[in-house]
């Protein structure tokens, strides 16, 4: 028989029905709540033979939800590799990267494939669009791998589509697209399902300056409702609606500047002392 709690004169407690402090309480105030991107001491080796690449090296770096950072460097200096890690679809040599609190390097497939779904949303330099499938299809795709049955399917993909833009062409292939219009599909796809973090690999690379600007006005539309959005780009001009950025060169943070407040609506216009953020584009091959 179990003890009675009381026979030793302690004065039995209510069970706590609630946890005091819920990770998940959105009501909750920033500062009890993580970063939503932690990454400590991160380095990513790639091993070819007995060359080791060393693509990242100790990166440590914080990102509070609702920032906007362009991550800058030039070819090969690690950014696609630390944005596949944030993406969650790397994982690092050495490190701990956690989102939200929680520490990716513990999770399981299913657990990341699951995080991927529903917190991220992400844009590639090349569209990435299903060739034969309209734009529609296309943006429904994330919600058919959550389960979202069909017509709240069709539903949410339009709505994406008409956010960008894009609601007179749900029918059209990607083919029968121009590029700026593929890229505000993909964008379309990416928000879909609603993630808190957009995370975008030279999303305007493929672009001329009229789409450019059009997708950058988006992704600004995106951080002002509050979503995290970091994207990798070579355009000072690119990086110049960004609120925050950083800087890597041979897989390590060189400069990380902050040009606007974390929740401010927009960025705020740059110090006219600051230096502005320096293209790139003459290290690129
Ligand atoms: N899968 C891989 N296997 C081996 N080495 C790799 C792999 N992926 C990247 N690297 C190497 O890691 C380094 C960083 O590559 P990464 O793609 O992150 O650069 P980047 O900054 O995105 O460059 P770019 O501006 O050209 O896209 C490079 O030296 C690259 O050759
Ligand atoms: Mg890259």
């Amino acid at each position: 028989m179990l003890p009675d709690p009381g026979a030793r004169g302690a004065r039995a407690r209510p069970p706590r029905r609630r946890p005091l402090i819920s990770r998940t309480d959105r009501s909750a105030p920033a500062f009890r709540r993580p970063p939503l991107i932690a990454v400590h001491g991160v380095a990513k080796t790639y091993e070819l033979g007995p060359i080791h690449v060393h693509a990242l090296r100790d990166v440590s770096l914080l990102i509070e939800r609702g920032d906007f950072v362009a991550i800058m460097g030039s070819s090969g200096s690690g950014k696609s590799t630390l944005m596949n890690i944030l993406g969650c679809l790397d994982v690092p040599s050495t490190g701990r990267y956690l989102i939200d609190g929680t520490d990716v390097g513990v999770m399981d497939e299913d657990d990341l494939s699951d995080l991927r779904n529903r917190k991220i949303g992400f844009i590639f330099q090349s569209f990435n669009l299903v060739a034969r499938m309209s734009a529609l299809a296309n943006v429904e795709l994330p919600l058919a791998y959550a389960g979202v049955g069909r017509a709240d399917r069709r539903r949410r993909a339009t709505e994406a589509l008409g956010a960008v833009g894009m609601a007179n062409r749900i029918g059209h292939q990607p083919s029968e697209l121009s590029g700026g219009q593929q890229q505000r599909v993909a964008v379309a796809r990416a928000i879909v399902t609603n993630p808190s973090l957009i995370l975008a690999d030279e999303p305007t690379g493929n672009l001329d300056s009229h789409s450019t600007r059009e997708v950058l006005l988006i992704f600004s539309r995106l951080n002002e409702e509050g979503r995290t959005v970091v994207l990798i780009t070579h355009e000072a001009d690119v990086a110049a609606q960004a609120k925050r950025v950083i800087r890597l060169s041979d897989g390590a943070i060189v400069d990380d500047r902050r040009y606007g407040p974390v929740r401010a609506a927009r960025a705020a216009p740059r110090d006219r002392d600051a230096p502005p953020p320096a293209s790139t584009e003459e290290a690129r091959p």
